[in-house]
């Protein structure tokens, strides 16, 4: 090659990577455009739960698309009190930061989950060193060190928190956990919120459950806000978790629960919204983490792959669901699906463990599937 078709060349490849770079940007920015927070900025905020194996292994292809379509996140498991405290005093933030900082990096508003549950919370959160059980002065204490600690590291960062998580029975009142048994009343619940508040005054705190479709857990709660809003407990906004199937909730009833937070002065937040496409075992509905039923290939029944009739059941249903969020877009804060993709919901493995299902709006190879593009062109 002499000199000139060299020089032509070498410009020839540098216009190239020049136009190779526009057109990435192009790209880049049609697809921010289109992502579902774009399509739905003026209706709500649309988040995913983020896997501490996404955290872990800084995947990077998971982190651009939901960078893409997000602009909200919540912590799927790193922030929860096992996670962030494994022992009392020992504490573990590396993956919670990383959460951290990959929702500030991407303008998001970022949801701490979750600072009081009776599930994964470190095995000797109720115990002294010689395994004697702890008494109430103390679990109020220990209480108080987390919350504050943890929302004081994140103070500047974290806009929303899940300060409570599922202290309701289905119809029986207040769930007999070891939160409540150990302090024997459910003021732990508020104590919990002031707590919060306290540590970080501008934040938006959250009474987080499942099943908060149910007449008799939304008659009960709506009675505790109603004595919490008296007494000025500061509480914000309610987190229906939204673990739903093909034909469950009625929505009649889920629409009934979001009428009567929001008029006891709540927004609403649905905050794990997934469609269990399988078929329910022994009548369980609910996200009871530690329920689990004995694995059949009856009850497992699409290994392979979704057939259409089921994929278009999925895209119906999610429509259903999210022409009834708009319809109560006022109410509304935040719409937050329980993961992006299907390969990494917790579906996969609850109630019943080993099954192949397909919950979210994006295929277990993360390409978008047609309840995606169902649920996109509602605000095309
Ligand atoms: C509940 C919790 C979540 C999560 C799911 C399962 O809904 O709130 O943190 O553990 O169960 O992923």
């Amino acid at each position: 090659m002499n000199n000139l078709s060299r020089r032509k060349f070498l410009m020839g490849s540098a216009a190239l990577a020049a136009f190779a770079n526009l057109k990435a940007c192009a790209i880049h920015k049609a697809a921010d455009k289109t992502g579902l927070k774009d399509l739905y900025k003026d209706d709500f905020l649309v988040g995913t739960a983020i896997s501490n194996d996404t955290l872990a292994n800084d995947n990077q292809r998971l982190k651009t698309l939901i960078a893409r379509e997000f602009n909200s996140i919540t912590a799927e498991n790193c922030m929860k009190s096992a996670l962030v405290q494994p022992s009392q005093g020992q504490w573990e933030w590396e993956l919670a930061d990383r959460f951290v900082a990959f929702g500030v990096e991407n303008d998001m508003d970022i949801v701490g989950h979750a600072l009081v549950w009776h599930s994964q919370v470190p095995s000797d959160f109720f115990f002294h060193d010689d395994a004697s059980p702890i008494d109430r002065e103390e679990l109020m204490r220990r209480m108080e060190t987390h919350i504050r600690t943890v929302v004081d590291r994140y103070r500047d960062q974290v806009k929303i928190w899940d300060v409570v998580n599922e202290a309701i029975d289905e119809d029986k009142g207040w769930r007999k956990s070891d939160w409540y048994n150990f302090t024997g009343s459910a003021d732990y619940v508020e104590k919990a919120f002031q707590l919060a508040h306290d540590a970080a005054p501008d934040a938006h705190l959250i009474y987080n459950d499942y099943n908060m479709h149910n007449p008799g857990k939304r008659d009960f709660l709506v009675e505790v806000l109603r004595d919490y809003k008296k007494r000025g407990i500061p509480i914000h906004g309610v987190g229906m978790q939204s673990h739903v199937g093909l034909d469950y909730p009625d929505l009649k009833e889920f629409e009934k629960s979001i009428e009567a937070y929001a008029a006891e002065g709540m927004r609403i937040h649905c905050t794990e919204l997934e469609v269990d496409v399988l078929p329910v075992a022994w009548e369980h509905t609910g996200a009871e983490i530690s329920d689990s039923f004995e694995y059949s290939d009856e009850l497992n029944p699409y290994p392979d792959g979704l057939p259409a009739d089921m994929q278009q059941r999925l895209t119906d249903r999610y429509v259903e669901m999210f022409e009834l969020f708009l319809k109560h877009r006022d109410k509304i804060d935040r719409i937050t699906l329980w993961g992006t993709h299907d390969g990494e919901s917790w579906k996969n493995n609850f109630p019943v463990g080993g099954r192949t299902n397909y919950p979210l709006l994006f295929d277990r190879n993360m390409e978008p599937k047609p309840a995606y593009f169902a649920v996109a062109d509602l605000k095309r």
